[in-house]
């Protein structure tokens, strides 16, 4: 298993890296990822490399078994090239040129400066091929912006002949019509700038993933350099999780050997498990393999201002959760902190001056414990018997067209998820395009754009026995944007067994009490944000509106079809109709936690062949206990453990289970 850091020698003179080495060492540190903003450092002119520093520091860190990931440079263009091509540089939706400094400021389309990239990373690759301490490459970092430059609007018009192929067929499907926006010649299609008010929802859909194609088709011209030079080195780039909601991550961790990402739970407002459990489970998805953190919190973030500190055993603690929920490598952002730059408060492990302190010293603890176990782990992973459904297209769309302040696509994601979790079931985040095979429950929040294909799997998924958790503005869209002409929810109508008559836009913020029926015994929630209005068709009601004109029509319902069952909820639950619903999934369906638990603490299981290692995480300010029946070897604590235990506050118990 890997355990790092990220490391910038240039930043640092070069006497003091083997201090930085040894101590590393001493931490139990085996890998540092190097290079990803050193342009400039590395060729300071074109065509003219320096590569010298980079060679010692790999050396002088392998001498210490510490290994490197390489990353690309291209996040942080150099002065010189963006001056010599000033149109290379990202245009905003305002139409203004973005101005030289900071960073990810080039267009991802534009020649010159693929050119220029394709250079240093051809002149890299080349270089440090073959090296033994060389593990893997990191491309660019942290894709993500949108550009509307001229020459992202020429490519964007050549993407849209790909995809209608004419100009009639893109007219129909958009509705052009409307508004006279009818275009007669591909040049006439704009970007979606910023205008006197509103784009062609088909146009503004298209442009976004338009945008994430151009990203995902950048990133595959240094992926082809690297494999053509360096073959057989796995290739990654830092994603930022669940949030980040510009790129189609499914499309963009395709292409990539594996997955990384950049968790920093304090960075903004109060740290939530829930949301760093579904980012993990997010990028575990992605390829449905063990997962990188490439930058874990190692101290206070910050850039010009300086947040709270991390508590006292909250890193390794949230080393130790992404390792539960499939990491293989944990790398923490940064080794030290840096004493001049943009980034002069975002703390490493050390602080300016160098000197290990309390952050140090617990990764130092965590680092002996990954010795004994980190190895046994690597390529196992979580046991999963929820799936839950991300469609960025229907994020994209409900980007442009958010309905209300408080019905949001992540949003609504997110308080699913927070509610299953509870049950420690093991939760995949998988794309529209994944096998369901063996999943007890899917759930598909928001299915706004709904292709024919994917409303037929979720229909044969509940004939064939599965469990389908579908919710309101699911089937709207067709895929061009364009309100399918049907009852919603469209083409999952006869599957649900529902009709929406009408519905209600809780667009004040107001939530709408839900009550259990006589039927079931969902108990009472909240309905936020959106409420359809159903007629049944052969479902049943599970829940009813306790308020306004609706009162007593149904909130949830169920509908059996085939050998399963399909669940329509009406609305975007608060947290205690989440929890309710889930509740009650997971007593219909047998879900079930690896052992049993008390509420709160979370229980994950990572298999690996012939036996498999439970994790217990106890987030909470209090003890809490699980059964883990006859248990085994526990390796925080290196004791043998079987029945009852205790998890203290923010502890982490690890124990090896023989099958
Ligand atoms: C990101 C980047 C890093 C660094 C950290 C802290 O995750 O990838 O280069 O800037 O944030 O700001
Ligand atoms: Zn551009």
């Amino acid at each position: 298993m890997y355990f790092g850091a990220d490391y910038y020698p240039e930043h640092w003179p070069e006497e003091r890296w083997e201090q930085d080495a040894r101590l590393m060492q001493e931490a139990g540190l085996n890998v540092i990822r190097m290079a990803e903003f050193a342009w400039t450092y590395m060729e300071p002119r074109e065509g003219e490399f320096n590569f010298g520093w980079l060679d010692r520091a790999i050396a002088l860190f392998g001498s210490y078994g510490i290994r490197s990931v390489l990353g690309t440079p291209t996040a942080a263009p150099p002065a010189w090239i963006m001056a010599a091509h000033p149109d290379a540089a990202l245009v905003r939706e305002d139409g203004v040129r973005v101005t030289y400094g900071s960073r990810r400021t080039y267009c991802p389309n534009h020649g010159e400066y693929r050119r220029h990239s394709a250079r240093i990373v051809r002149a890299m690759a080349e270089h440090f091929a073959g090296n033994p301490n060389v593990i893997g490459w990191q491309i660019d970092n942290e894709f993500g912006g949108r550009c509307y430059c001229p020459t992202c609007q020429a490519a964007f018009q050549e993407w849209l002949k790909n995809r209608y192929g004419t100009l009639e067929a893109l007219n129909e499907a958009w509705g052009t019509v409307f508004w006279s926006h009818i275009y007669t010649a591909w040049e006439q299609i704009p970007l979606p700038w910023s205008t006197t008010g509103i784009h062609n929802p088909g146009l503004a859909l298209n442009y976004r993933r338009f945008m994430s194609d151009s990203y995902v088709d950048y990133q595959r011209q240094q992926l082809e350099i690297i494999r053509a030079a360096d073959p057989g080195v796995p290739i990654t780039h830092n994603l930022m999780g669940f949030g980040y909601p510009n790129l189609n991550y499914f499309d963009l961790a395709a292409d990539l050997d594996w997955v990384s990402w950049d968790n920093y739970p304090r960075f903004m407002g109060q740290p939530d498990a829930a949301r760093r459990a579904l980012a993990h489970d997010t990028m575990r998805g992605l390829k449905g393999k063990p997962f990188w953190v490439m930058e874990e919190q190692a101290g206070p973030t910050g850039q010009n201002t300086v947040a709270m500190a991390p508590r006292p055993g909250e890193i390794p603690f949230w080393s130790w959760e992404a390792i539960a929920h499939g990491a293989d490598g944990i790398v923490f952002f940064r080794w030290r902190t840096a004493r001049f730059g943009g980034e002069e408060y975002w703390h490493g492990i050390l602080d300016h001056h160098g000197i290990p302190g309390r952050r140090y010293n617990e990764v130092k603890e965590m680092g002996a414990v990954i010795r004994r176990l980190g190895d046994r782990l690597v390529g196992s992973a979580p046991r999963s018997q929820v799936a839950m459904l991300l469609s960025y297209d229907s994020r994209f769309a409900l980007q442009n067209q958010p309905h209300n302040r408080y019905l949001d696509y992540p949003q609504a994601f997110m308080a699913l998820y927070r509610g299953l979790r509870t049950l420690n079931a093991g939760i995949d985040i998988v794309s529209p395009s994944a096998s369901l095979d063996g999943y007890s429950v899917v759930v598909a929040p928001m299915l706004y754009i709904l292709e024919p294909q994917l409303a037929e799997k979720l229909t044969a998924y509940v004939r064939a026995g599965g469990t389908l958790v579908v919710t309101a503005r699911s089937g709207v869209m067709d895929v061009d944007n364009t309100v399918v002409e049907d009852w919603l929810p469209g083409l999952l109508r006869e599957v649900c067994g529902v009709t929406v008559q009408e519905y209600d836009s809780l667009d004040d913020g107001r939530s709408v009490p839900v009550e259990g029926s006589s039927v079931c015994s969902v108990p009472a929630g909240n309905a936020t944000a959106w409420a359809d209005v159903l007629a049944l068709e052969g479902a049943e009601a599970m829940a009813r509106f306790a308020g306004e004109y609706y009162a007593g029509k149904p909130t949830i319902t169920r509908n059996r079809f085939g050998k399963g069952q399909a669940i329509y909820l009406a609305t975007v639950p608060d947290e205690g109709l989440a929890e309710s619903l889930a509740s009650w999934l997971g007593r219909e369906t047998g879900l079930s936690s690896p052992v049993p638990a008390e509420a709160g603490l979370e229980v994950l299981e990572r298999v690996t062949q012939g036996g498999s290692y439970l994790f217990l995480l106890n987030n909470s300010a209090r003890a809490l206990s699980a059964d883990i029946g006859k248990g085994g070897l526990e390796y925080v604590t290196e004791n043998r453990l079987s029945g009852i235990i205790s998890v203290p506050p923010m502890g982490v118990r690890i124990i090896a289970r023989e099958e």
